[in-house]
């Protein structure tokens, strides 16, 4: 099952969900492979992988790199990384005038899949070509919404354009859920907002909140998801939730 991790507003949890469910499932003994394809790399060094020391998502979706050849094993195990570099950034210039431009990423997963029971796509802020790749490439879409004002914006666009690539381009791609990051039940906000999504999209939410946790925001600078840096922490526990729910939804 391959999971694309999408939302094109940045910092709403979209790599802290991809880090830590694919490490999550991985500790629970699946084979997973975290694919990298944000140019900022925050998934490719917040799992300990160092960037620019070998290939990465820009050598696979610009120079036809093989996938095989860029993965690498990861400290945890049963969890492989391909990762990314700044120069898939070049991506916006370079791929829109490719052949098949929107299936790049998919042919280059599509002999590496079959050895994992995961993956999961960590996207960049945006609904740009590399998202559409992602999103072509994938089975389901993993949507983290902020608990803030707002959380709703762009929502719909989002769903308009998965629906877009649904009917063009991939016609298998599912929303796998939405999951609410960075709550904070002091705040009425939270609340609020975590209401007014499961409003609109009652079937779709996850039943996990995660909370707000400084143990999340601290872990990636470490190089380790939540359960190595600090596995009794809520973030921890929300995550591994989150990963069963993710199990469970198949
Ligand atoms: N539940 C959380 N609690 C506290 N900090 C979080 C939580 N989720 C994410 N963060 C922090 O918020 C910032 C944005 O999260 P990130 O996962 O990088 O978002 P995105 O990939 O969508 O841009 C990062 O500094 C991250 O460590
Ligand atoms: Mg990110």
């Amino acid at each position: 099952m391959i999971y694309a991790v999408v939302n094109q507003k940045g910092g709403v949890g979209k790599t802290t969900t991809a880090v830590n469910v694919a490490a999550c499932l991985a500790e629970a003994g699946r084979r997973v492979l975290l694919v990298d394809v944000d140019p900022q790399a925050n998934a490719t060094s917040g799992i300990g992988v160092v960037v620019g020391e070998g290939l990465s998502t820009a050598d696979v979706l610009l120079d036809g790199a093989s996938a095989a050849d860029a993965i690498v094993a990861s400290d945890i195990d049963n969890l492989s990384v391909l990762p990314s570099h700044p120069d898939l950034a070049g991506a916006a210039v370079e791929l829109p005038s490719r052949e098949r431009r929107e299936h790049l990423l998919s042919a280059a997963l599509r002999p590496v899949a079959g050895d994992y029971q995961y993956v999961f796509l960590d996207c960049p802020p945006s609904l740009d070509l590399i998202t559409v790749n992602a999103l072509v490439a994938a089975d389901r879409v993993l949507v983290p919404v902020q608990c803030e004002y707002y959380a709703l914006e762009g929502l719909s666009r989002l769903m308009t354009t998965v629906a877009s690539v649904r009917d063009h381009l991939n016609p298998a791609l599912k929303v796998g859920g939405l999951l609410m990051t960075m709550h904070d039940a002091r705040t009425r906000v939270s609340g609020d907002v975590v209401a007014e999504v499961r409003r609109h999209f009652p079937e779709l939410m996850f039943t996990t909140v995660v909370p707000r946790n400084v143990r999340l925001a601290e872990a990636p600078s470490h190089g380790e998801p939540v359960i190595v840096y600090d596995p009794h922490c809520p973030g921890a526990d929300a995550y591994f939730e989150v990963a069963k729910e993710v199990a469970s939804r198949g």
